[in-house]
C-alpha cells in the first residue's frame, strides 16, 4: 500500500469539499488504486471558524506548518489570490513537494516561474481543478488529445457567468443572481474576475498553452458586467440565449484569444449550457469536434478534480 500525505492550504469551498471527498472515497482509492490518503495539516485564516472538519486539530493558520513538515508529500493548494499563493506554492516546491492547484490566477501570473521552479526540484503541479472544475478539459488536452493539432478551442469557462445569465433569463437582476453564485460558493473571492471576462480569460490562456505551440497574439476579453434583464429578453425575443463564449482560434504567427457575451442560435451546443456548468468544444485536424460539458464551479466537482490530480501523482 503506498502512502500518500497531503497538506491542504485552504479550507474554503474547494478546500472544504476535498477533505470530505477524502474521507469518502478513501476506502474505494485504498481497495481501486493501492493507495492510502491522509490529510495531514491543513491552513486556514481564521482557525475559529465553523466548519464541517472531523479533526480540527488538523487545522493550523500558519503555512510552515503545512509545507514545511517533512512527512508532507503533495501540497494542494486551494487558498486562491495570486501573492500569498504564490509564497506558498514556490516554498512548497522548493522543499520538494509536488503540488496541486485550483488556483487559474496563480498559474496565469505565475506559472511560468513555478513549472520552472517544480522541474528544478523534480516535482510535479496538477492542475486540472484550474479550468472547468468537474470538466477534465486538461487531461483531454495533456493526454487524450496529445496525438492531434488542435485548431481551435470555444467554451464556457466561467460557472458563475453562465450561472447569472441563466438567472437572468429567469427574471432576477445581475445583482440577484450574482448573490445567489456567491452563495453557492461559484464566485471569486473577488466576483467582479468572474464578471469581467478575466477569469474566463485565464483559463482560455492556460488551455491556449496547453493546446497550442504558438504564443497568443492577441487577447480580447469583455464580460457580461453590463448586460441587464433587457438585453436578455431582447435575444430571447430573437430565439436567442446570451452566453459568455471564450475562444481560442489560430491566426497568423499565433493564436487569438477572445472573451465576450454573444447571442447564440438555440441549436449552438453552448446555448443549451444552463446554470454553473461549462462546456469546452475542441477542434482537431485528426479527431474533428470533442465537447466536454459539465460542472464547471462548486465544491464537490471541483474536489473531485484536485483528488484526480492528487491519485495520478501518487501512481507515477
Ligand atoms: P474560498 O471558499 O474563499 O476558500 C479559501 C480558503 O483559503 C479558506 O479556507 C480561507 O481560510 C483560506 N485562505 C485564504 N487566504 C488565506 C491566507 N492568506 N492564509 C491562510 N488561509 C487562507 O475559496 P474557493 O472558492 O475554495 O477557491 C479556492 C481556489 O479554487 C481559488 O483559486 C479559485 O479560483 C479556485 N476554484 C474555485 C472553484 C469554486 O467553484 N469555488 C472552482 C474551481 C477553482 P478561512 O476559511 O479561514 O477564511
Ligand atoms: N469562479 C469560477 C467560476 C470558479 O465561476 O467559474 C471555477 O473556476
Amino acid at each position: 500500500m503506498k502512502r500518500v500525505r497531503i497538506g491542504l492550504l485552504g479550507c474554503g469551498t474547494v478546500g472544504g469539499g476535498f477533505v470530505q471527498l477524502v474521507e469518502r472515497e478513501g476506502a474505494r482509492i485504498r481497495a481501486r488504486h493501492g493507495v492510502e490518503l491522509s490529510i495531514t495539516r491543513i491552513l486556514v485564516r481564521d482557525a475559529a471558524k465553523e466548519r464541517a472538519i472531523a479533526d480540527r486539530a488538523l487545522l493550523t493558520t500558519a503555512a510552515t506548518d503545512v509545507i514545511d513538515d517533512d512527512t508532507c508529500d503533495v501540497v494542494v493548494e486551494t487558498v486562491g489570490g495570486v501573492h500569498a499563493a504564490a509564497a506558498f506554492v514556490r516554498r512548497a516546491l522548493a522543499r520538494r513537494r509536488h503540488v496541486v492547484t485550483a488556483n487559474k490566477a496563480l498559474l496565469a501570473t505565475a506559472g511560468g516561474e513555478l513549472f520552472a521552479a517544480a522541474a528544478r526540484s523534480g516535482v510535479a503541479i496538477g492542475f486540472e481543478a484550474s479550468v472547468c472544475g468537474g470538466v477534465p478539459v486538461v487531461g483531454a488536452l495533456r493526454r487524450g488529445l496529445a496525438g492531434d493539432s488542435i485548431e481551435s478551442i470555444r467554451g464556457i469557462l466561467n460557472g458563475t457567468s453562465n450561472y447569472v445569465l441563466t438567472r437572468m433569463e429567469a427574471g432576477l437582476s445581475l445583482a440577484e443572481a450574482l448573490a445567489c453564485a456567491q452563495e453557492r460558493g461559484f464566485a471569486e473571492a473577488d466576483p467582479s474576475l468572474d464578471l469581467s471576462g478575466e477569469d474566463a480569460a485565464q483559463k482560455l490562456r492556460i488551455l491556449a498553452e496547453l493546446a497550442f505551440d504558438a504564443p497568443p497574439r492577441r487577447t480580447r476579453v469583455d464580460g457580461i458586467a453590463s448586460i441587464t434583464v433587457a438585453d436578455v429578453e431582447h435575444a430571447r425575443r430573437n430565439g436567442r440565449v446570451l452566453r459568455q463564449v471564450a475562444e481560442a482560434t489560430r491566426v497568423h504567427g499565433g493564436v487569438e484569444l477572445t472573451v465576450e457575451t454573444r447571442a447564440l442560435p438555440a441549436n449552438d451546443p453552448l446555448a443549451r449550457v444552463v446554470d454553473e456548468q461549462n462546456a469546452v468544444v475542441i477542434r482537431g485536424r485528426a479527431v474533428g469536434e470533442i465537447c466536454l460539458s459539465g460542472r464547471g464551479a462548486g465544491s464537490m466537482p471541483t474536489a473531485a478534480a484536485v483528488l484526480a490530480d492528487v491519485l495520478e501523482i501518487a501512481a507515477a
